[in-house]
This record gives C-alpha cells, sequence and structure tokens, in this order.
C-alpha cells in the first residue's frame, strides 16, 4: 500500500515536472524562436530514435547540443554507462536552471554555453576524442557560415568510429530574408560523413527526420582524396595541343 503510494507520489511529480518543462519551452519559443525552433520539447520516440544509431551501452563521452530542457538529455542517461560522462551544451539559461533543479546524474556535464564553444570547453575539461555527438539544434535556422564553423570545432575529436545524430522537422521550412524555403541537412551533413542513414519519426510534434551519420572525413581523408586525384591526373597523358 505504502509502496504503491509512493510510486503513484514519483509518477505525479513527474508528470508535474513535466508540464513545467513543456510550459517553459512554449514560453521561451514564442519569445526567440529562431533559437528554440520548435514549441514543444522532443517525445521520448524522438529521443530514442536519436540515440538508436548509437553504441550507447559502450560509450565513454557523448556530447549534447541544444539540450533544451532535457528532453534527449533525459533518455541518454537512462542507456549510457555509469563510467560515461555527456557533456551537454545549452544556451538558455533558464533551461540550464531547469535541468540543474529536475536532473541530478554525476554523469552529467551542464554548460550554459554555445555549441561553437565545444573545442574550448572540451579541452578545458581535458577531452580529446568524443563517441558520439547528438545535436537538437535547428541547422534550418543556422546560416551556413555558423554550421561549417560548429562542425570545424568538431572535427578534431572525432574520428572514423564517431557517431553523429541530428533531427529536423519534417516540414524543414526555414524562414531568411522575409523569404520562406524548404531547407534539408541532408546534402551539408553528406559533406562531412561518408554515411548519412534518414528515418521518419511520425510521433513527435511535428514530426521528424533523425539523420545518423558515421565515417567521419576527416582533414586526412580530406588530404588523401586529394592526393589520390592529384597521382590521378598525374598519370593521365598530357593533352595534345588543339
Ligand atoms: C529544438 S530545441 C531542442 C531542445 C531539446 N534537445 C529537445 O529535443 O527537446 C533546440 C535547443 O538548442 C538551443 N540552442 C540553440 N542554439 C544553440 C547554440 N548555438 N548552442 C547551444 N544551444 C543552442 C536552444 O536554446 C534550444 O533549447
Amino acid at each position: 500500500m505504502m509502496k504503491n503510494f509512493a510510486t503513484c507520489k514519483n509518477s505525479l511529480s513527474e508528470v508535474l515536472r513535466e508540464i513545467q518543462g513543456f510550459k517553459m519551452f512554449a514560453l521561451a519559443a514564442a519569445s526567440d524562436f529562431q533559437n528554440i525552433a520548435s514549441v514543444a520539447p522532443s517525445s521520448r520516440r524522438l529521443a530514442l530514435a536519436m540515440l538508436e544509431g548509437l553504441p550507447v551501452d559502450r560509450v565513454r563521452t557523448v556530447i549534447e547540443l541544444g539540450a533544451g530542457t532535457g528532453a534527449i538529455t533525459r533518455v541518454l542517461l537512462e542507456y549510457v554507462p555509469p563510467q560515461a560522462t555527456v557533456v551537454a551544451f545549452e544556451i538558455n539559461p533558464e533551461f540550464v536552471s531547469y535541468i540543474r533543479k529536475t536532473l541530478s546524474d554525476p554523469r552529467l556535464v551542464l554548460l550554459n554555453a554555445r555549441a561553437e564553444e565545444a573545442g574550448r570547453e572540451l579541452r578545458r575539461l581535458g577531452y580529446s576524442r568524443i563517441d558520439a555527438v547528438v545535436s537538437s539544434l535547428s541547422l534550418r535556422f543556422m546560416p551556413d557560415h555558423r554550421q561549417r564553423i560548429l562542425q570545424e570545432v568538431l572535427s578534431p575529436f572525432m574520428d572514423e568510429r564517431s557517431v553523429y545524430t541530428q533531427y529536423q522537422y519534417i516540414h524543414g521550412m526555414r524562414y531568411e530574408n522575409g523569404k520562406i524555403s524548404r531547407h534539408s541537412s541532408l546534402p551539408f551533413l553528406r559533406r562531412y560523413f561518408r554515411s548519412v542513414q534518414c528515418r521518419t519519426i511520425w510521433r513527435n510534434l511535428p514530426p521528424a527526420q533523425v539523420f545518423t551519420c558515421r565515417g567521419r572525413i576527416t582533414k586526412d581523408h580530406a588530404l588523401g582524396a586529394r592526393s589520390i586525384r592529384e597521382h590521378r591526373n598525374a598519370a593521365l597523358p598530357a593533352r595534345e595541343p588543339a
């Protein structure tokens, strides 16, 4: 009887916490849609899909970009091993204090910092390699040069085995310079990874596509590809003048 009462109390406080998170998220979106980019936190379905392609039971260091109110962070912490660390970046200070109040886990290092500062922060914390990046940043609202900077910043920490997951809403609408256009993150991600798999999650508000990216194209690879090209060109017979 007492046990049932305690379980009910826990579930009720969980529901109340979620309602508070939803309210905070919606209010923040109303005042800063460009950064928040959504009207509601991710569903558990979407969070699970973001983690599906990761070796969650083996990871040591995962970084989360745009933790929001912690919808994905919580699910991530359910699955990663006890010795893992999740370094989460979030720019909204209210979201950061909400997570700090409602989520206590020694494996979480939550930073009120921009994702673009990840390189400096990871070095400061003593990390040289990351197993996975879980990104909720809205690439459709992020200008291309900022997306490139972000990838450059992450590059030194990623190798062949690192996995990167990113979602985007299925409508893919982008509003820029007074114009509405459709935007897909796929071509951009393909520049940085040899394999990008895509899956649609309908049970989310709004439905989303999850990109699971593997085979990071490192500078060495790019140089390798260039030298192969140069080698091949050198082997071609010089063109006869017309
Ligand atoms: C679409 S919401 C996702 C929130 C949460 N991960 C979820 O799935 O419910 C994007 C989040 O990224 C944060 N954000 C936007 N730009 C950022 C940046 N440059 N660095 C870190 N966080 C950022 C926003 O404040 C927002 O909380």
